[in-house]
């Protein structure tokens, strides 16, 4: 027995999203007409001046190893940019940038989990957090909310979930895979409970920019200043300014537990790139129109999504608030038939669908949310309506 894998890695389950974009991209490869709304990235290119300052940087020589947890500049102008919008008072020490909102939130658990500690996990979540929280010796306690609820967990279903091994709950608003928006109330519930309990929070807002039909971001630093000492917000710069493959991310919080996150990333993988970096700087200080440009134009869509889900029968979804995924629930169309398959689940539906319409959408189970799908309007409209076209026909072929 002297070459097994680890524990941790043996219980780990390859992230489904991206298992299901190598068969995507594999079936474009052959020349099928896929069309992909599986995927969790603005299909905007990542605005020019942002590319131009990267070419700068390169130009500039700026191609070495910078300090581990970010450039001076760019850890200033994370806590100048998210203290202007949301009056809070980050001093840069107080700020990481690593590889991708990903990273640093497992940096997070690690630094603040012990093996056996628990974390509070609403649910619908994303199917990464989970995994990330058993990958630093954590369990998730899930608490799930429906479409009824719209998606938010009751105060008293989190106060519900607190046991003596409780260190933190994790909170993603806007939220991937439903939309939901956290309100002030059940922020300030959920905070209050922390206090109480003296936990963590882990608020990730990566999809901060993205909110829709006059509903709005409230920071979970925001609530109050005991909120504010014990949360540790995770954000980045993959969605806002659809910067995915720059692989670049960020976390604020207390300057221990900052610090501490540093030392493990100054050990697991060093600096994150340093002209993403740069480009960073550029997307920060620079001209943020492409930003609501963006947002207008994935509220567009989700109208757009909402109409062609509402001519659908049989599929229902709760309107939602921000990101750009729509959990469409299929429940009603268990049971029946696709040329001889019987759709048992919502993973038959997703292959049924992607084999015989060529649409790929993502299975609901894995962000615990059975029998429903995920679908992405991160496409263009023109997309969008050829999609739910496809997605309409399969339903209507069902016996
Ligand atoms: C909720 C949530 N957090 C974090 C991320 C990862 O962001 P990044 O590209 O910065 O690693 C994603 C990506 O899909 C996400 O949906």
């Amino acid at each position: 027995m002297s070459r097994t894998i680890s524990a941790v890695c043996r219980n780990i389950t390859p992230s489904a999203t991206l298992r299901l974009n190598a068969i995507v991209n594999e079936k474009r490869a052959q020349g099928l007409d896929i069309i992909g709304m599986g995927a969790g990235e603005p299909d905007f290119p990542t605005p020019d001046a942002i590319c131009a300052a990267a070419k700068q940087a390169i130009d500039a020589g700026k191609t070495k190893y910078t300090a581990a947890s970010g450039v001076p500049e760019l850890r200033k102008a994370v806590a100048d940019h998210v203290n202007r919008l949301y009056g809070l008072s980050y001093q840069p020490s107080q700020v990481l940038v690593g590889t991708g909102a990903k990273q640093v939130l497992v940096e997070a658990l690690v630094a603040i989990l012990d093996p056996g500690d628990e974390v509070i996990l609403p649910a619908p979540c994303w199917l990464s957090y989970p995994e990330m929280i058993r990958m630093a010796g954590g369990l998730p306690r899930v608490v799930l909310s429906t479409a009824a609820d719209g998606f938010l967990p009751t105060a008293k279903a989190l106060q519900d979930a607190v046991t003596p091994r409780t260190r933190a709950i994790l909170i993603n608003t806007p939220n991937n895979p439903t939309g939901a928006v956290w309100n002030e109330e059940l922020l300030r519930a959920a905070g209050e409970l922390a206090v109480q309990h003296d936990l963590y929070i882990i608020s990730d807002e990566i999809y901060e920019t993205l909110v829709f039909s006059g509903a709005r971001h409230v920071p979970m630093a925001s609530i109050g200043p005991e909120v504010f000492a014990r949360t540790i917000t995770i954000s980045g710069w993959s969605k806002a300014y659809a910067m995915t493959g720059w692989r670049l991310g960020y976390a604020l919080g207390a300057k221990d537990v900052i610090d501490a996150m540093g030392a493990y990333q100054s050990h697991a993988t060093g600096n994150p790139n340093s002209i993403a970096q740069y480009a960073a700087l550029e997307a920060l200080t620079g001209d943020q129109r492409s930003v609501e440009d963006m947002r207008l134009a994935f509220e567009r869509r989700r109208d757009l999504m909402l109409k062609l889900i509402g001519g659908i029968p049989g599929v229902s979804c709760a309107p939602p608030q921000g990101a750009f995924y729509v959990l469409m629930n299929i429940q009603n169309l268990v049971g029946k038939s696709y040329k001889g398959h019987e759709i048992t689940n919502d993973d038959v539906f997703t292959e049924l669908l992607l084999e015989h319409k060529l649409v790929s959408v993502v299975s609901g189970a894995p962000f615990y949310a059975p029998n429903c799908v995920r679908l992405s309007y991160a496409i263009a409209d023109d997309k969008i309506v050829e999609a739910m076209r496809r997605i309409a026909e399969f339903v209507d072929e069902l016996t």
